[in-house]
């Protein structure tokens, strides 16, 4: 690799896995991925959750009222699955032309998740009638038995519960989001090419040493699923970069107030989506794989969810710069991950690498 590498031209990304918020926290967060990305997968994770076409009209209508007024990014909208969830309304999700997927929250597993499933068998009506209306199912693929260690909760998810869910519903198109363990993507890999998964920036380059780094509890790590050993971490990047379709980016970008984070009860997410792109260039590049970036970060996306590919380009150079320390957020301000730290790449929109500061500086 030579030291300064030529910059490298990618066609525009698009993110399959985010959190915008609402009001205050949704302006302040979304030109971030709006910079660099075309598209992203918004969850629905509100309080009170997004359960119907009608709600993700609404929201899909105020996170594009909240966009810069220069920015052309397409949310693409998700409803949250309950036990309840009818038959026509995911009719209606796949007729509306901008629901793109049902996410599976297990009930408690993460942030607003209350209203999730308690029993994934109580969702079956639910995943036939999205098997029959080809609406792709987006899963959080971890168990909340407190018998489980914490750790254990993708493993033993997938033994208990979603090798099941692929083996009743061979159909289903079924994203396992931010994948964290080797045992997920040896699971992901032995499926068909309708189960696929995505992969986060937080994942890729830490291990859960990051989360005690220095001796430090380091709150703005602490994501859920929670990262786990360096051997995942591994094989998440070795399944990143192989070229295989069925592994594609999806930040999971999860903003949440500075003293939100740094709290003695901590909310769970990293706050990624300021150096989204940059940040997945590193763990490329580290792996010597920067030609597999594209693939990975726009084309096996569009590919899964059959929307079409984007058309214009970014630019990652190699141009270090400082990762600003808090940014603003709302009436208080919000810490991204690798604050205060350099990185190496940056990105700009179109072919040139002409530089444009990230938000915040
Ligand atoms: C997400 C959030 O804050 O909404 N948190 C996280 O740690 N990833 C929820 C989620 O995706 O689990
Ligand atoms: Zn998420």
């Amino acid at each position: 690799m030579p030291a300064n590498p030529a910059p490298l031209r990618i066609l525009q990304p698009d993110d399959w896995h985010l959190h915008l918020r609402d009001g205050a926290s949704l302006a302040a967060v979304v030109g971030a991925t709006a910079r660099i990305f075309a598209r992203a997968i918004v969850m629905p994770n509100l309080k009170p959750p997004v359960t119907t076409v009608a709600a993700a009209r609404a929201y899909r209508d105020r996170i594009v009222a909240a966009l810069p007024p220069d920015a052309s990014f397409v949310p693409l909208m998700t409803l949250y699955l309950t036990e309840t969830l009818a038959a026509a309304e995911i009719e209606r999700a796949r007729d509306s032309g901008f629901v793109h997927a049902i996410k599976y929250y297990p009930a408690g597993a993460t942030t607003n998740s209350e209203s999730g499933v308690t029993a994934i068998e109580r969702a079956y009506p639910a995943l036939e009638a999205m098997e029959r209306a080809g609406v792709v199912l987006c899963v959080h693929g971890e168990v909340t038995d407190p018998d489980v260690d914490v750790f254990d909760r993708e493993r033993v998810f997938i033994e208990r519960h979603l090798s099941g869910v692929v083996a009743r519903f061979p159909e289903l198109r079924i994203v396992v989001e931010h994948l964290t363990t080797r045992d997920g993507v040896d699971f992901v890999r032995a499926c068909g090419p309708h189960v696929a998964a995505t992969l986060t920036p937080q994942h890729l380059l830490y291990s859960r040493n990051a989360l005690f780094g220095g001796g430090f509890l380091r709150p703005h790590v602490y994501c859920l699923p929670v990262l786990k050993r360096e051997t995942h971490r591994q094989a998440l990047v070795a399944a990143a970069t192989s070229g295989s379709p069925k592994f594609f980016l999806g930040t999971d970008s999860a903003p949440h107030a500075r003293g939100a984070k740094e709290n003695a009860c901590g909310c769970a997410g990293c706050y990624s989506a300021p150096s989204a792109l940059e940040l997945y260039a590193e763990v490329f590049e580290g792996a010597g794989a920067l030609d597999k970036l594209e693939g990975f970060a726009s084309l096996h996306g569009p590919d899964f969810y059959r929307l079409p590919r984007n058309t214009g380009h970014v630019t990652l150079s190699r141009r270090d710069h400082v990762v600003p320390a808090e940014l603003p957020f709302g009436d208080t301000t919000i810490v991204p991950l690798r604050a205060g730290e350099t990185l190496r790449w940056q990105a700009t929109l179109g072919s040139d690498p002409i530089f444009q500061p990230p938000p915040g500086n």
